[in-house]
């Protein structure tokens, strides 16, 4: 039939939907006058109104004839079309006949649709015509079609929908009770009004409807109300009209709360979503896997993670089990607060229970471990999906080539790069990037440079962060003239290069020790493309300069860096400081402070601490003191350091009365001694033969879980084996050859 091209997906959904209306029917009579159900409004029963007769124009005499001729020809005809038989009626048919027609044949429900057709190919039909036909197709439960001639009327060009609307609800309303009586039209009706995005409409609908005493089925309730929950603005309308409805007698179930508590969720009042779970039961509505799953994985997603186990818990109890999503919602969590082996313990559980994993699950986990840098993990699991037949998609093998190319193994991220691009997946700008990353950072240039050539075939165009890989594959190569051509030439192309692009390939050289290519690249940039180094620039190089212990170079550095007006940073004086100081250049520290305080800039903790440490060391306990009191004096708090620094100090100078105080001091402002200022502290007291303050602090140290120096375990294990205790003296020993063969290195003044 023609008209059959028209259905859509959604109208196998409204058929689904009214082959499930006898259950609704269990919950409450399907059409229900409010009257029944609503006896605040029974007694006022005149507000309902009958639904009115249909009277149609009577027909001339000659017009009854004609249609009398044609209504006869087409009962009698056999197989023959509808076409060839009126051939002769054709010229003088009217639209007006097509009604009184209808009244003759409309028992023969075929005849009536047939007819209609031959019509509608003559002239546009009436709006009551269409009506009539939509009543008989009702009443002969053709709710298909029903669905269709609705739907194509909306589908019309040119509609002015409201006017159109308020014909369209009058005449299905004029014409239900003489043609059709089937309530099932209007709920067809509305489920289009619904599909085709008229929700206003749809509501007056309903409203129109309960002043006949109609009320519609709760499918069709529930189809408008996950239409209006569709997007953000409906969710209230959606809430509306869910407390609204019951109050007409609609009876809400499981579907329409599912709806209802993800709209709540989607608003994140996820409390009042889970209060609803606990009501719904109440209201005979019994809480489904979906209904779980939606306020579970809210609750994954806000970070409460034990009232997601405890839901998981309760919906389990009652016998539902978690599906996938509720998994993966877990999983994500565990994968985001880097807590892989829990996640991929829950996952390993839920499988055990029989929830077979889906890729975004297993793509989680594999994202979640290669972004921790366990790429042998992921690659177990990404083996596994392929064993239980899991596609991988173009997430999971991005995530993979990804953690592939982190830790260079390239020949493996190139396999899966072709494995995917085998399967049909595009790889994208990212994908083609990382893999250049990968390649540049294990130095294989040209294999770069030809993927480079590969993406930008494919139409794909590389970013910053593409080139920026390229000419930091080229700098470590030592090509850094090359280098700065590409640069160069990518700035010419419009490509906005920034400083990052540049401070990270001078990290990169810095950190791999090649500091001479680093100063060239700074300079060339400059000269070849105009860009300017910044103050990050400048400090990455002096950092590196103060590791080879250059320090004239670093401190030219800051000089250039403050003749060109770029104001350094705590962090850059910081750099220099730790510099001179581990260049033993205590007097230069001395005279940067000094500069610092001038200039204006306000060193911070970890400024003095390094100028601390190196009088320590020098055994300057008075310099460190002077220091000290400086340090308090600009209002700077000591932190840990300083105290582990000024503690082994004192120790050192054989001050035990200063260090003691210190360790106090220190632990009464929660903060931790470390391993050599135990040692020290201990060591300190036992040669001044204050053994109880030393064996108190040994215990403490133990049960701070920190390792003691073999000298010292030696002498406490002397100690109490003097005092005859032999069980002690055993654990020590236990303890002695358990950390000192562990135990590789020692800390470092
Ligand atoms: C709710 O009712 C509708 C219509 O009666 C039905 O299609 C749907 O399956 C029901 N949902 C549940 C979870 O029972
Ligand atoms: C001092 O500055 C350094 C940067 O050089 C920073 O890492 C450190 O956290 C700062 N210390 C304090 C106590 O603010
Ligand atoms: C000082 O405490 C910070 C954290 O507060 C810690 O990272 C650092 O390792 C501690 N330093 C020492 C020497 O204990």
């Amino acid at each position: 039939m023609k008209r059959c091209a028209i259905f859509s997906v959604s109208c196998l959904q409204t058929i689904l939907h009214n082959q499930c209306l006898s259950f609704a029917s269990n919950c409450l009579p399907f059409f229900s006058y409010r009257s029944c159900l609503y006896h605040g409004l029974s007694s006022s029963s005149t507000n309902i109104r009958p639904f009115p007769d249909y009277s149609p124009k009577k027909p001339t005499i000659r017009d009854a004839e004609f249609v009398h001729h044609i209504s006869t020809t087409i009962k009698l005809r056999r197989s023959e079309s509808l076409r060839r038989i009126l051939k002769s009626y054709e010229s003088k048919f009217r639209p007006d006949h097509l009604i009184w027609i209808f009244m003759s044949i409309k028992n023969d429900y075929k005849l009536v649709l047939d007819f209609f057709d031959w019509a509608c190919l003559r002239r546009e039909p009436s709006l009551e015509a269409r009506c009539i036909v939509v009543q008989i197709a009702t009443a002969s439960k053709d709710l298909k079609m029903v669905h269709g001639l609705i739907r194509e009327f909306w589908e019309k060009p040119n509609l002015d929908v409201s006017l159109s609307f308020t014909n369209f609800a009058e005449k299905l309303i004029y014409t239900y009770k003489d043609w059709g009586s089937d309530p099932h039209v209007f709920d067809i009706f509305f489920q289009v009004l619904v599909e085709t995005g008229m929700l206003n409409e749809a509501r007056n609908f309903f409203d129109k409807l309960l002043t006949y005493g109609l009320v519609l089925s709760v499918d069709s309730c529930n189809l408008f109300l996950s239409h209006l929950s569709r997007n953000f603005d409906g969710f209230e309308m959606a809430i509306k009209v869910f407390n609204e409805y019951p109050e007409v007698g609609i009876c809400w179930n499981t579907t329409s709360y599912n709806i209802i508590i993800n709209s709540i969720c989607q608003l994140g009042k996820i409390k009042e979503a889970h209060h609803l779970l606990l009501k719904m039961e109440f209201r005979g509505s019994i809480p489904d896997v979906v209904t779980y799953s939606t306020i579970i994985s809210k609750y994954c997603h806000v970070g409460e993670l034990q009232k997601a186990l405890r839901l998981i818990g309760e919906m389990e109890a009652k016998g539902l089990k978690a599906n996938p999503y509720i998994c993966n919602s877990i999983i994500l969590f565990l994968c985001k607060n880097g807590k892989l082996f829990e996640a991929e313990k829950v996952l390993r559980e839920m499988m055990m229970q029989g929830v077979v994993p889906d890729n975004v699950v297993y793509t989680t986990l594999i994202d979640g471990y290669c972004k921790l840098s366990n790429v042998p993990a992921a690659y177990l699991l990404f083996d596994e999906m392929r064993v239980r037949k899991i596609i991988p998609d173009f997430v999971t093998y991005t995530a993979i080539i990804h953690g592939f190319c982190k830790a260079g193994k390239m020949t493996e991220a190139d396999n899966i790069f072709h494995e995917m691009v085998s399967r049909g997946l595009q790889p994208d700008e990212v994908t083609y990037t990382t893999l250049i990353d990968g390649y540049c950072k294990t130095g294989e240039v040209k294999k770069a440079f030809s993927l480079h050539n590969q993406m930008a075939r494919k139409g794909l165009v590389p970013n910053v962060v593409t080139y920026t890989a390229l000419a930091d594959g080229l700098c470590k190569q030592g090509e850094v003239d090359i280098a700065i051509e590409l640069l160069q030439e990518i700035h010419s192309n419009g490509l906005q290069l920034n400083v990052c692009t540049y401070n990270s390939i001078v990290n990169g050289l810095c950190k791999s020790g090649n500091i001479v290519q680093a100063q060239k690249l700074k300079e060339k940039m400059e000269e070849v493309a105009g860009m300017h180094p910044d103050s990050f620039t400048y400090t990455t190089l002096m950092d590196a300069y103060c590791k080879i212990r250059e320090m004239d170079k670093a401190y030219m550095l800051l000089q250039e860096m403050w003749d060109r007006g770029y104001k350094p940073t705590v962090v850059t004086f910081n750099v220099l400081m730790n510099g001179f100081c581990l260049s033993g250049m205590l007097e230069d520290g001395e005279r940067l402070l000094e500069w610092m305080l001038e200039k204006g800039i306000m060193p911070n903790t970890t400024t003095y601490n390094s100028l601390m440490k190196l009088y320590c060391i020098r055994n300057n306990m008075r310099a460190t003191t002077e220091i000290y009191r400086g340090m308090c004096a600009q209002g700077l708090m000591p932190d840990n350091n300083t105290y582990n620094i000024l503690i082994k100090g004192h120790c050192k100078a054989r001050d035990m009365k200063t260090a003691g105080f210190l360790h106090k001091e220190m632990v009464a402002k929660g903060f931790l001694l470390t391993a050599s200022s135990y040692n020290a502290l201990i060591k300190g007291f036992h040669k001044r033969k204050k053994f109880v303050e030393a064996r108190e602090l040994f215990e403490e140290m133990r049960r701070q879980g920190l390792i003691a120096d073999r000298e010292i375990y030696n002498l406490f294990v002397d100690m109490i084996y003097k005092e005859g205790n032999m069980e002690v003296t055993l654990d020590l020993c236990d303890e002695v050859i358990e950390n000192c063969l562990v135990r590789s290195k020692n800390e470092d003044m």
